[in-house]
């Protein structure tokens, strides 16, 4: 796809502002719809045959039972089961810290279609913030509409980060999805509190999400969003993916803590996503000076694997 045919014509971003690189993997994957979507309502649903290669969302799934048995003790029961806790939770159980729990987590930042979707919104140099298991049982309390993009309004038109979902269990509203007001990314402010409350009597703009699971939700930083009670039994199941640009502080911090073997078993990329090329901060000269080379030797095998030149390191 040419930038003159690209879809962003109507975007607040200027579309022959992206490398010609990018647009060619938009289109190799089939996501030019999708780029459309992120553009016009602020998120997107990429479905299972072109964001679910080899079973991933099955294997993510086994691998999230896995976990939670080994956290917990006990294996959570998809059909019967509940969030847990002494508090009623609209978002239910969390696992954090996930990347280097299993293998299966790397091939989740490293899905292409993932990848070209945040590249787009938040550029080549976008790096993992945190990446986090949900499972969600019924529950009463409201989880309300928000930005993600946590500043103040008026909000950056360019998306500082984005998120990732991968839907591990079906998505619809009575299962407790997601909820999206469509086209607020556009609007650059979170809402006030009049405009928060989803479900019953809440925000008539906002919308769920209905995809069956293998399908990779993509959003905004700046698109409100939420997500409806579950109202049946069983669990929710997803996996989120916060990326960031690479000069936001991010969650988690995976500088220097990423084993070699990981490293060596991904393409060079992967370390550019794991923070690897950040500098981060320094307390004198000679450890700027440590960190900078540490981070530039990342940087340039990443150049050099895939021809992008990233921005500067500050
Ligand atoms: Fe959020």
């Amino acid at each position: 796809m040419s930038t003159e045919e690209s879809p962003t014509a109507e975007a607040a971003t200027a579309p022959e502002l992206f490398p010609r690189r990018l647009w060619d993997e938009i289109n190799d994957l089939g996501l030019q719809r999708y780029i459309e979507d992120l553009d016009a309502q602020g998120y997107t649903v990429v479905p299972p045959e072109i964001a679910n290669p080899d079973g991933l969302a099955d294997r993510m799934l086994e691998a999230c039972l896995d976990i939670a048995e080994r956290r917990t003790g006990e294996r959570p029961d998809l059909e019967r089961g509940r969030s847990e806790g002494p508090f009623d939770s609209p978002v239910g159980d969390t696992m954090k810290a996930l990347l280097l729990e299993d293998p299966v987590f790397e091939e989740s930042l490293m899905n292409p279609a993932l990848l070209a979707l945040a590249t787009y919104l938040c550029g080549y140099d976008v790096v993992l913030s945190s990446l986090t298991s949900f499972m969600k049982g019924p529950s009463k309390t409201r989880f309300q509409l928000h930005t993600d993009t946590r500043l103040p309004s008026p909000l950056p038109t360019q998306a500082l980060l984005c998120k990732g979902i991968y839907l591990l269990t079906d998505f619809n509203r009575d299962n407790g999805s997601t909820a999206f007001v469509p086209g607020s990314h556009r609007w650059c402010r979170n809402p006030d509190a009049s405009e928060t409350s989803i479900g019953e009597g809440g925000n008539d703009q906002a919308v769920p999400v209905e995809a069956p699971a293998g399908s990779l939700l993509v959003f905004h930083g700046n698109t409100w969003h939420g997500a409806y009670n579950r109202l049946v039994p069983g669990l929710r199941v997803s996996v989120h993916l916060l990326m960031v640009r690479s000069l936001l502080r991010a969650t988690e911090d995976f500088i220097g803590r990423i084993p070699q073997r990981a490293l060596d078993r991904n393409r060079p990329r992967f370390a550019i996503l794991t923070q690897q090329g950040v500098v981060p901060g320094y307390i004198d000269k000679d450890d700027e000076r440590a960190k900078v080379v540490r981070a530039q030797r990342f940087v340039s095998a990443y150049e050099k694997d895939s021809g992008v030149k990233l921005p500067a390191k500050r």
